[in-house]
């Protein structure tokens, strides 16, 4: 029903071209997106449906969209072994969400914590309806290639849910058509925090300028929100009464280190908050450093990112097309 690119089980995620990424969305999503390309056939998508779902200055959006592809080349995608997709150059993805608006029961999109929370201080007048119909599009993008597994940040774990549940809910109305995709989260980094408040996620729609590190930041501004970061009350780590701003930064460098739990513990308990800090910014500067060259180097490409991005959308739309003909056929409607 559909056309392996490879034998491999296939692999998908996006990221929204909005806001600056961060180190959330870096350890959260790509580093384990660059694990996965070996054992995987991988589809990473920048998906500008999912930004436009609220106002974004349109050259703004467009000097994004290369950014993030740029980023993504950074961290260590390697488009030979990967598909990196701009969603809107590829319209199955649009036309599969509607098909599946059309399964999915309004009160299950009421019900999700991201729309509640995006929506919270808003009219109900200026509620764009995108950001309700929000996590169908995300169900299309995934559902789409048949994706068996999604690596996410936590935040996205809900909107996985709902994603096997349209699938399970077409299956059961037109016959087994899609494949249902597992949710993989990161073990350490699933979900970092705020810098400036450890009890918030870190997100890219925060203006504070000591609340997220940002990929491309100046390695100075990185050790410097670092050493300002919330912590706690205590003169130094115990990891029986740590705080979370504490618990935050421990595990952003776990995540970069990949140390195991008895080396963090028998490294960093006792140790006084400055000296702790001043090797979390050592680790990420250190880490981050390499990447923003590699990052600067494919900017100085003239033409590069472009063909990069459209060889994966020529290599995935066949796989697209076929899905959306096949949901057609199966719910009566025409495919030519
Ligand atoms: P987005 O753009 O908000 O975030 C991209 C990825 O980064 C993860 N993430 C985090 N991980 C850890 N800590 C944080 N503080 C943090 N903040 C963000 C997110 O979980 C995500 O993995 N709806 C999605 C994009 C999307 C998508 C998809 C994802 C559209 N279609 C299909 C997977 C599959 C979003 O807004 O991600």
């Amino acid at each position: 029903m559909f056309t392996p690119l490879t034998m491999r089980p296939r692999v998908l995620s996006g990221i929204q071209p909005s806001g600056n990424l961060h180190i959330g969305n870096y350890l959260g999503a790509l580093k384990n997106w660059v694990a996965m390309q070996h054992g995987y056939e991988c589809v990473f998508c920048i998906v500008d449906l999912h930004a436009i779902t609220v106002y974004q200055k349109p050259e703004e959006l467009r000097a994004k969209i290369l950014e993030i592809a740029a980023l993504f080349l950074a961290s260590g995608i390697d488009p030979k072994l990967s598909s990196m997709v701009v969603q809107s150059m590829v319209p199955a993805h649009a036309e599969l969400a509607w098909l599946l608006t059309c399964v999915t029961p309004v009160g299950w999109l009421y019900r999700m914590t991201q729309f509640k929370a995006k929506t919270e201080s808003m009219e109900g007048s200026s509620i764009g309806d995108g950001l309700l119909q929000y996590p169908v599009l995300m169900a299309a993008d995934i559902l789409l290639y048949q994706a068996a597994v999604v690596p996410v940040g936590e935040d996205q774990a809900q909107h996985l849910e709902l994603a096997r549940d349209i699938a399970q809910r077409f299956n059961s109305l037109y016959g087994d058509t899609f494949v249902m995709p597992a949710t993989s989260l990161p073990s350490v980094g699933a979900r970092v925090m705020g810098l400036d408040d450890p009890t918030k996620k870190m997100s890219k729609s925060e203006k504070g300028s000591g609340h997220a590190i940002a990929l491309l930041d100046a390695p100075a501004d990185m050790r410097k929100k670092i050493m300002r970061a919330t912590t706690d009350s205590n003169p130094h780590i115990d990891f029986e009464t740590m705080g979370p701003g504490v618990a935050n930064l421990l595990s952003i460098f776990q995540a970069i280190s990949e140390w195991p739990d008895d080396q963090m513990k028998n490294h960093f308990s006792g140790m006084r908050y400055g000296d702790f800090k001043k090797q979390v910014a050592n680790a990420v500067a250190e880490h981050l450093e390499p990447f923003q060259q590699r990052y600067n180097q494919i900017r100085q490409e003239p033409g590069y990112l472009e063909s990069v991005l459209r060889e994966g959308a020529g290599r995935v739309s066949p796989i697209a097309n076929s899905t959306v003909r096949t949901v057609k056929q199966r719910m009566g409607i025409y495919t030519e």
